[in-house]
């Protein structure tokens, strides 16, 4: 027997077309009703956008089909502000920090390191250059607080702005500083664009010059609509080796370009296995250097699978911070002043 409960658990194993996100957790399940033994889902989208509209639909049924129950009906709606309106495009009115620099670390896909890679990245930067900042804009799931043990709340100033918390010389801000372990934020369309504008205004970035900012996976219509609001300045797209991991790239380099964001480069994270002297190839090392040829980016480097990077991020020591001499923190190294190079 169905109930709304159970139609909720079905709804979240259906993540958002182009996203690894579900569609729960996204916040567009407006309600679930049953009218005469027929299930009824209410579904909100950001805006106007049949093809989507069409793929929820598609994946929906096939989740009730899997689960062996009767198929649903939809009512598909737009968000709409109460006075009728379309949600406003804050890109414009955004007032912005003194920040320098913005740059995006982003992947088509999720789970490819690139959190790893962001907060490595800001870690190498701050060796070189003062004033870097790490923003965690993933506010789906932040990462940052775990990979760099930042188990604290930050502080506001007088005329209430979030304080970045500090740490490996950094000035950090992640959803998830705000949040309990136990917290799930639903997110609604129109508030995921006000959520970043939050981080860019109501944050005191005063002394940050160059900000670094991890991307959620994915690179889907929500994405355009969260780093409009931020002028970046460039965007590093992270991959693993194999193929379907570059097509996904494909989809990084596209949406860079439609932002008008140069592409400063792609970065091939867990490329092979180094033991002792040989290195093992496991997925397909060179593919990230391919695809980068093909659409004419920049290749900043490889990284390679090293069960110390999984520790460190686990136990809030980035391995560029705790072990700076590593072949591993190496490659990190040399890819931030390639990136520095090219800014
Ligand atoms: N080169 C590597 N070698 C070994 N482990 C790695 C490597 N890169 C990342 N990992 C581990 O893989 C996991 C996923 O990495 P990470 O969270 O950085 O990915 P992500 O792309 O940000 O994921 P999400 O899509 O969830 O945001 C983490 O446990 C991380 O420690
Ligand atoms: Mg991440």
């Amino acid at each position: 027997m169905l109930d709304k409960e159970k139609v909720l658990t079905i709804l979240k194993d259906v993540n958002f077309p182009g996203f690894t996100r579900d569609i729960v957790s996204f916040g567009i399940i407006k309600n679930v009703d049953f009218i005469e033994n027929k299930t009824l889902i209410y579904i909100e989208l950001p805006k106007e956008d049949e093809e989507v509209a069409k793929k929820i639909a598609v994946a929906i049924n096939n989740a009730f089909s899997r689960e062996g129950f009767d198929l649903p009906e939809f009512e598909f709606s737009v968000f709409k502000k109460a006075n009728g309106q379309s949600p406003p495009d804050n890109s414009q009115n955004i007032k912005l920090p003194k920040i320098d620099k913005y740059l995006a670390v982003a992947s088509g896909k999720g789970g490819v390191g690139k959190s790893t890679v962001a907060i490595n990245l800001a870690i190498a930067f701050s060796k070189k250059i003062k004033n870097i900042g790490l923003m965690d804009a993933d506010i789906w799931g932040p990462s940052i607080p775990m990979m760099c043990g930042i188990n604290t709340k930050p502080m506001a100033t007088k005329d209430e702005k979030i304080i970045p918390i500090e740490k490996f010389n950094i000035k950090m801000m992640s959803i998830g500083f705000l949040l309990g372990e136990e917290d799930t934020v639903i997110w609604r369309g129109p508030m995921v664009h006000g959520a970043i504008k939050q981080f860019i205004e109501d944050v005191e970035w005063e002394g940050v010059d160059n900000l670094v900012v991890d991307l959620p996976p994915g690179t889907g219509d929500a994405h355009l609509s969260l780093i409009q609001t931020v002028p970046l300045s460039g965007g590093v797209i992270v991959t693993t080796p194999q193929d379907v991991a570059l097509l996904d790239v494909k989809r990084g380099i596209q949406m860079f370009k439609k932002l008008d964001v140069p592409v400063l480069g792609i970065v091939e994270n867990m490329s092979y296995l180094q033991d002792g002297d040989k290195i093992i190839d496991i997925f397909g090392r060179g593919g990230g250097k391919a695809i980068a040829e093909k659409f004419s980016v920049p290749f900043l480097g490889e990284i390679p699978i090293d069960p110390e990077i999984r520790k460190g991020g686990d136990s809030g020591q980035p391995i560029v911070y705790s072990n700076p001499e590593s072949e591993t923190s190496k490659a990190f190294t040399k890819i931030a002043e390639t990136i520095l190079e090219n800014l």
